[in-house]
C-alpha cells in the first residue's frame, strides 16, 4: 500500500483542550478515507493540520511522499505549497464570479498561462458534468451544482489528495444522497484519494473504503465500514455507529456454533456464537435492530410484546417489551404484527459484552 497522506502521532492543543491526541493514520492511493465522530471530537482540526491551516504541537505529516510537517525538526511547509484541494461545509463559491472564473481562480492567483487555465477549467467542468454551465453565475445554480463548483475549484490545481470537511451537510436529505454517489463517481474518474470528515455515520458507512472513528481527539477504531459496524472495537464505536439493543444475561452453555443465554427475566435465548465470548459472570448481549427476527415463540425464542409499530416504507420499526428491556427491531414488510401481540424473537447476529466493563473506551472485542 502506497500512502498519499501519512499522519504520525499528531497532537494539537488549544490551551487546555487537546483537540487531537496522538493520532496516526495513512490514506492510500485512490482511497476514500473518513474521519467519523461527533461534534468537537477533533476531525476538523486534524484536517486543518493536514492542510497546513493549523500548526500541530507534535507529530509528522507527509503528502505524496514528501514530509510537509515535522514538529521535531521544526519543518512546516506552507498550505499553498501542499498538493491538496479542499472543500468545507460552508462552501465558499464566490457569488460575483461565473462558474468558470470560480474554478479558474486558484490557477489565476498562481499566474498560470491563459490557455492552460482554459484547458484545465474545461477538463474540470467535464469531470463535474458541468461543461455547459461555465458562464452561469452561482445564483443560477442549484445547491448541488454550487457544491460541485466548490469541488471544481479544489480539483483545479491537480492536487494529490482532496480534503473534504462535511461538504454535504448543508444539502437537504435527498440531494445529499445524490451527491454521495456523484462524489464517488468523481473520485473514480479522477483516481484521487479523499480524506473525508463527517459526523454522519450513514454517510461514512456508505462512502468510505476505511473509517477512523474518533472521540475526544483519539481514534477508537480504524477499519473498513463492515468491520466498524459488525466488529466494533469499543463501546463508543458500538453505540455511535448504528443503533443497538442491550440485553442483560448470563451464559448457560457454549455450543459449537451457538450460545445459550439466560435473560434477566428468566427466558432462554439461543444466539449464533459471537467472535468473542468474555469469561465473566455478568454479560450483556448487544444486538442491532435488523438482527432480530420476529416469528412464533418457542424454545430459545422468548416471547416479547409489541408496544409500538411504525411503517417506514422499507418495512416496519417495532418497539418490543421483553421483561424489563425495551427492544428496537427493524423488520421487513412481510413481518406484520399488531401492537399488543406476543412474538418470538430470534437473533441472527450479536456481540457478547462483559457487563462490568463500562465507559466509552471499554473494549468490546478480544
Ligand atoms: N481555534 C480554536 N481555538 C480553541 N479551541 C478550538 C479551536 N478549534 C477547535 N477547538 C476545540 O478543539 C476541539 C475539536 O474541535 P474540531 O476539530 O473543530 O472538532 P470537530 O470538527 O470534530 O467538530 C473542540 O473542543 C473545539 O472546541
Ligand atoms: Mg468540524
Amino acid at each position: 500500500m502506497t500512502a498519499v497522506v501519512e499522519v504520525g502521532h499528531l497532537t494539537k492543543r488549544f490551551n487546555e483542550v487537546t483537540a487531537v491526541d496522538d493520532v496516526s493514520f495513512a490514506v492510500a492511493e485512490q482511497e476514500f478515507f473518513t474521519l467519523l465522530g461527533s461534534s468537537g471530537c477533533g476531525k476538523t482540526t486534524t484536517l486543518r493540520c493536514v492542510a497546513g491551516l493549523e500548526r500541530a504541537d507534535a507529530g509528522r505529516i507527509g503528502i505524496g511522499g514528501e514530509t510537509v510537517f515535522d514538529a521535531a525538526q521544526g519543518l512546516d511547509v506552507g498550505s499553498e505549497r501542499r498538493a491538496i484541494g479542499m472543500v468545507f461545509q460552508s462552501y465558499a463559491v464566490w457569488p460575483h464570479m461565473s462558474v468558470f472564473d470560480n474554478i479558474a481562480y486558484p490557477l489565476r492567483i498562481r499566474r498560470q498561462p491563459r490557455e492552460a487555465i482554459r484547458r484545465r477549467v474545461d477538463d474540470v467542468l467535464a469531470i463535474l458534468d458541468m461543461a455547459a454551465l461555465g458562464r452561469r453565475m452561482p445564483s443560477q445554480l442549484s445547491g448541488g451544482q454550487q457544491q460541485r463548483v466548490a469541488l471544481g475549484r479544489a480539483l483545479a490545481m491537480n492536487p494529490k489528495v482532496l480534503l473534504l470537511d462535511e461538504p454535504l451537510s448543508n444539502l437537504d436529505a435527498k440531494l445529499r444522497e445524490t451527491m454521495r454517489a456523484e462524489l464517488k463517481l468523481i473520485q473514480k474518474e479522477t483516481g484521487l484519494p479523499i480524506l473525508y470528515v463527517t459526523h454522519d455515520q450513514t454517510e461514512a458507512l456508505a462512502m468510505s473504503d476505511r473509517i477512523a472513528v474518533m472521540a475526544n481527539g483519539v481514534i477508537h477504531q480504524l477499519a473498513p465500514p463492515d468491520a466498524i459496524y459488525r466488529r466494533p472495537a469499543t463501546r463508543f464505536v458500538l453505540d455511535f455507529v448504528g443503533a443497538v439493543n442491550y440485553l442483560p444475561c448470563t451464559l448457560e452453555a457454549v455450543l459449537e456454533d451457538a450460545l445459550v443465554l439466560r435473560l434477566a427475566e428468566g427466558a432462554r435465548l439461543r444466539v449464533p456464537k459471537p467472535p468473542h465470548v468474555p469469561t465473566t459472570s455478568a454479560h450483556e448481549l448487544a444486538v442491532r435492530p435488523e438482527d432480530i427476527v420476529l416469528g412464533p415463540p418457542g424454545e430459545g425464542r422468548p416471547a416479547a410484546t409489541v408496544t409500538l409499530k411504525s411503517f417506514v416504507g422499507t418495512g416496519f420499526d417495532y418497539r418490543l417489551r421483553l421483561g424489563e428491556v425495551e427492544l428496537r427491531v427493524q423488520a421487513p414488510k412481510t413481518a406484520a404484527f399488531a401492537e399488543g401481540e406476543h412474538v418470538g424473537i430470534a437473533i441472527t447476529e450479536a456481540l457478547l459484552l462483559d457487563a462490568r466493563q463500562r465507559g466509552d473506551a471499554a473494549r468490546v472485542g478480544p
